[in-house]
């Protein structure tokens, strides 16, 4: 029920987007530039692609990107914004089992979606099955400082504020997680945008590494 709404919710958010002012979904496009920008891969899956805000950066440190949303709104945008034969674009609920090879990625990205998702050990698994040996799981999502009070997904519908069901996911969570299912922790970052004058970070990075 809560994951159809969240479905619906992106569908009607979708045509605005990408032009709503929104400095979360600026600043989570600057860190993963740098974070990954160095990098080159030849087979990638974008969890959570959106509008394909990441996609065609995604497509320049890759030669295949498999990019998965379940909402047709914002995959319609996506494939409108993005003209790429390098590029396949799926419907998919992230929930569910994904429609990936088993050890056919080199790299799996996140991208501010994981606050949607009640239960992060179905995402870590997937993305572990999913991902060669040495293959890097990067994730970029709203840092739970920030959620603390009271900041979630929300986007202006006709004048009012929809906001879109959220989780929170500790620190803690994550780092366990990774752990427990078979990940090395590379690297772990927080961010704050130019704009941002609170003491808390928002945006949480990990970068992860698939273990044998
Ligand atoms: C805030 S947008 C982020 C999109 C993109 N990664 C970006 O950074 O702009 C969150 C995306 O997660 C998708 N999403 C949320 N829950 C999902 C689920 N269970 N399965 C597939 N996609 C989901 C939404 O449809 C939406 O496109």
């Amino acid at each position: 029920m809560t994951t159809q709404l969240v479905q619906e919710q992106y569908n009607q958010w979708s045509e605005d987007y990408d032009s709503d002012e929104n400095l979360t979904r600026d600043l989570d496009e600057t860190t993963t530039k740098a974070i990954l920008g160095t990098h080159s891969f030849n087979s990638m899956l974008e969890i959570g692609c959106g509008t394909g805000k990441n996609t065609n950066f995604f497509a320049t440190i890759s030669n295949h990107v498999l990019s998965m949303d379940f909402s047709e709104g914002m995959l319609e945008k996506a494939k409108r914004n993005i003209d790429n034969p390098h590029v396949s674009f799926t419907q998919t609920d992230l929930t569910e089992d994904w429609p990936t090879k088993s050890d056919g990625y080199e790299l799996a990205s996140c991208n501010l979606i994981l606050e949607h998702i009640e239960d992060l050990n179905h995402i870590f698994e997937e993305a572990y099955r999913s991902l060669k040996i040495d293959g890097l799981f990067f994730i970029s999502e709203l840092h739970p400082f920030r959620q603390y009070t009271g900041t979630q997904a929300n986007f202006n519908k006709d004048g009012v504020i929809e906001r879109i069901p959220a989780y929170i996911h500790n620190v803690s969570e994550y780092l366990k997680l990774g752990q427990s299912v078979g990940f090395e922790l590379l690297k772990m970052d927080e961010w704050k945008h130019e704009y941002d004058n609170k003491i808390y970070p928002r945006i949480l990075t990990l970068l992860l590494k698939k273990k044998a």
